[in-house]
């Protein structure tokens, strides 16, 4: 089979960092911990436990040591619990995740409504809110309620498919707002890692993208998603276990990309199980 990559994908230097950051922690010999999975790839948090790190959910369940936040980050105020609590406390972070948190909690200080682009269920917007206090989430549709206000400040989900943002801020051009103020704060990682995937699914020269990434990582759904709306089969697979011969019957080029979670150690694993079809 004939494989072409993506010219951008997986890993983003903020999933590297904090990466980076965990071992550094791990190699201490300390208790380390990360609230809540480092990065959103199952199969790199599997090789992180073993090197000793360990993901919980709450703070209660840290025994002391070191607490790593993840590259979606974490509300301010759990933060100071965990310090309060006699913890250490590394911030990996992403810094372009903190950038749009603390513009949000900007706009809300001057008056502004904040409206943030993104999934409420996401680490990084749920982090975002909880900074804010009263924000409206919109995925995609800006609800009616925000008519009432008069100044408001659009923010962007870091991992958001820019053209979904575009969509956003031009419906809220229709209300009747004095100011509306807007900091596009998605990332260059995930417009390049978009770009590329779109262009190569929108080729010609590919029968089918395999998008590879965690299940759970939201920009490598977004991906899939535009894979398939450029009218390619697109499959979301893990690791190459899960690549079964329908997928590529029939097929003679195949694309792949990856999400920024993803490390190069599946993306070659991959590419050279499909190659050996
Ligand atoms: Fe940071 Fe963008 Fe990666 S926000 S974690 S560089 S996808």
């Amino acid at each position: 089979m004939h494989v072409i990559r993506a010219d951008k994908s997986g890993f983003c230097f903020g999933v590297k960092r904090a990466i980076e950051m965990a071992r550094q922690q791990c190699e201490t010999g300390k208790r380390v911990y990360s609230l809540g999975p480092l990065i959103h790839n199952p199969q790199v948090i599997e090789r992180l436990r073993e090197d000793g790190l360990t993901v919980i959910d709450s703070p209660d369940e840290a025994e002391g040591g070191t607490v790593v936040i993840r590259s979606h980050g974490a509300p301010t105020s759990l933060i100071a619990e965990l310090r309060a609590r006699g913890l250490e406390v590394v911030d990996a972070t992403c810094p372009l995740v903190k950038r749009a948190q603390e513009r949000a909690v900007a706009l809300a200080r001057d008056g502004y409504a904040v409206v943030i682009v993104g999934d409420p269920r996401h680490p990084e917007v749920r982090a975002m809110l909880a900074d804010v206090g009263e924000a409206t989430v919109v995925e995609e549709e800006p609800p009616a309620t925000l008519a009432s206000a008069k100044r408001v400040g659009v923010i962007a989900q870091t991992t958001q498919a820019p053209e979904s943002f575009r969509h956003v801020v031009h419906r809220l051009l229709d209300f009747d707002f004095d100011e509306l103020r807007v900091y596009n704060t998605i990332c260059q990682a995930t417009v390049d890692r978009q770009r590329a995937a779109l262009d190569l699914a929108g080729s010609g020269d590919v029968d089918v993208m395999f998008v590879l990434g965690g299940r759970n990582s939201a920009n490598t759904g977004r991906l899939a998603q535009l894979c398939l709306a450029a009218g390619v089969p697109t499959y979301h697979l893990e690791t190459p276990d899960e690549l079964t011969d329908d997928m590529t019957a029939g097929r003679r080029s195949a694309g792949v990309t990856a999400g920024a979670s993803t490390p190069d150690w599946i993306i070659n694993a991959f590419v050279a199980a499909l190659e050996s079809r």
